[in-house]
């Protein structure tokens, strides 16, 4: 038996264990539960099962339960990793929310330069998921984002040969420079004039 208060439970255990292990974390008064293994109702009608008696497990405890089969939460700010990524993210201005059945397939982030007024992106996404629409998605949010922020530009720097990166520049109105004689090519968005309504 724990002593003490429980905030989070994590739990990794055979998903047939996890309708009493939840029962007692809410008997306990834990406050939220992250379920990291797999074997709810992405693996058909018994594990659909699971995840009812699951639901009834935690009852009217109010607990908060993310899971199964997630890779979990991180919250760098306080010093909380309950997942299993390879390694806490760093803290920054960007909160990632995924549904992915514990695999991330993409991330684009701003990179904030000294100056305040500029920052650079940086966007990828696992190659099934490209020519989705996924990353005009995310770089029109990162834009939207930097506007918010102040920023008064941002910049990107790629490849020549990166044809995928130069197509959705263009989409979302960058500009390009770069000298003869460089195999890349720098994007730069002046975001002060930037209509987020038109992107
Ligand atoms: C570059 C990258 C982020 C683009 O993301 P994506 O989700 O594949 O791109 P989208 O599906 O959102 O495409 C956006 C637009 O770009 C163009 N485009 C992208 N891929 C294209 C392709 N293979 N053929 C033709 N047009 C393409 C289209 O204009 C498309 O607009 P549309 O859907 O209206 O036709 C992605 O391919 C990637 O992660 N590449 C590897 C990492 C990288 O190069 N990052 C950039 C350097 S920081």
């Amino acid at each position: 038996m724990i002593q003490g208060i429980v905030d989070l439970a994590v739990v990794t255990a055979p998903i047939n264990q996890f309708p009493q292990i939840i029962e007692a974390c809410a008997q306990k008064g834990a406050a939220g539960a992250v379920i990291i293994s797999g074997g709810g109702r992405e693996t058909g009608e018994q594990g659909a099962r699971i995840e009812r008696q699951i639901k009834a497990a935690a009852g009217q405890s109010g607990m908060r339960i993310i899971g199964p089969n997630c890779i979990g939460i991180a919250h760098p700010p306080s010093n909380l990793n309950a997942s299993h990524m390879p390694g806490t993210p760093a803290q920054g201005r960007i909160a990632f929310l995924s549904e992915s059945g514990g695999k991330i397939i993409g991330s684009a982030r701003i990179i904030f330069t000294a100056s305040g007024t500029e920052g650079e992106f940086a966007i990828m996404l696992a190659d099934s998921w490209q020519g989705k629409g996924i990353g005009a998605a995310l770089l029109k949010s990162c834009l939207a984002f930097s506007k918010r922020y102040g920023l008064k530009r941002v910049f990107g720097v790629v490849l020549r040969e990166n044809r995928q990166m130069l197509l959705l520049a263009d989409k979302l109105g960058f500009k390009k420079a770069s000298s003869p004689a460089s195999n890349e090519i720098e994007l730069i968005i002046d975001i002060e004039k930037l209509d987020l309504y038109t992107l």
